[in-house]
């Protein structure tokens, strides 16, 4: 199997009640860890890729890594998805470098911009066939210690209407008072703007900010159409928590072993999302 868009996976886990993890990727290690817990439990996946990524390890590296990853697990389907793309020209840029699946972020700016914006990238992914997530209600922003800065992300179900009227992405991350981040206490899930929105588009629907989710909301969120479940903070740390443990063994300096460790620790906490979402076996 080669890379796939995230068009079949979305539309068999709407139906099927269940949704797609996806989780941040930016070098070999991770790749490995999170595609070899895929593999196991024969689940799709979706690999995604961020502006801190893309910095670290440019297209070329992170491309032809999941490339690999797709080579080494052939009986999985894979995704390669663009993780808030801000604009037009990184959008364009992601798809000629093979991406099958971009986001488009213009949930800073008002809403006919931001569908102007959707509506241009939607335009030219579409003849490539390559889906396109929107967002609207910009994410809830932390300091450092996760502690609330603003709260201006959870988006208004009328304001969701307006902007799916003005533009028809594949999917679409809503703010509901969702962060990146570790949450400081217990963030105030709004699930109730999906169940209205939910009313008015059958639309697959994307969480942000999954990381110290409660699990019993993540869950209620696929129940109203999540498709895509985000983790990127818990898969960084947690590997350099086993990273940590794996410099406490006999390595002999082999910085290989290390790398192994901390990727047979990932892929389990790999698993554990990958029961969450509900996907084992739907590969
Ligand atoms: O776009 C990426 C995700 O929303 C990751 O969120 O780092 O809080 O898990 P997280
Ligand atoms: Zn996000």
């Amino acid at each position: 199997m080669s890379l796939v868009t995230t068009t079949e996976m979305f539309k068999k886990a709407y139906d099927g009640g269940y949704a797609i993890g996806a989780f941040n990727v930016n070098n070999m290690e991770i790749v490995q860890g999170i595609t070899e817990a895929a593999g196991e439990l024969k689940s799709p996946v979706i690999l995604q890729v961020s502006k801190g990524a893309r910095a670290y390890a440019n297209h070329t590296y992170l491309v032809k890594l999941v490339e690999a990853a797709v080579i080494e697990n052939p009986e999985i389907p894979i995704a390669l998805h663009l993780d808030h793309g801000d604009s037009f020209d990184i959008c364009m840029k992601s798809l000629k470098n093979g991406f099958t699946s971009l986001m488009i972020d213009g949930s800073t700016k008002p809403i006919e911009e931001n569908a102007r914006l959707t509506n241009e990238v939607i335009k030219v992914a579409k003849c490539f066939d390559v889906p396109v997530e929107a967002e609207i209600g910009e994410l809830l922003r932390l300091d450092e210690a996760g502690a609330q800065m603003e709260n201006k992300n959870v988006a208004n179900p009328e304001q969701v209407r307006q902007f799916l009227d003005l533009c028809q992405p594949d999917s679409l991350a809503i703010g509901i008072g969702n962060a990146h981040g570790y949450y400081k206490g217990e963030p105030d899930i709004k699930l109730e703007v999906l169940e209205e929105v939910r009313k008015f588009t059958d639309i697959p629907f994307v969480l942000h900010g999954c990381t110290g989710m409660r699990e019993d909301i993540i869950k209620e969120a696929i129940k109203l159409g999540v498709a895509k479940i985000n983790f990127g903070t818990e898969i960084r740390y947690k590997y350099v928590e086993h990273y940590e443990e794996a410099l406490k063994t006999n390595h002999q300096g082999h910085s290989w072993k290390l790398s192994q460790l901390a990727n047979d620790a990932l892929t389990e906490d790999i698993k554990k999302i990958i029961r969450l979402a509900g996907s084992e076996g739907k590969a």
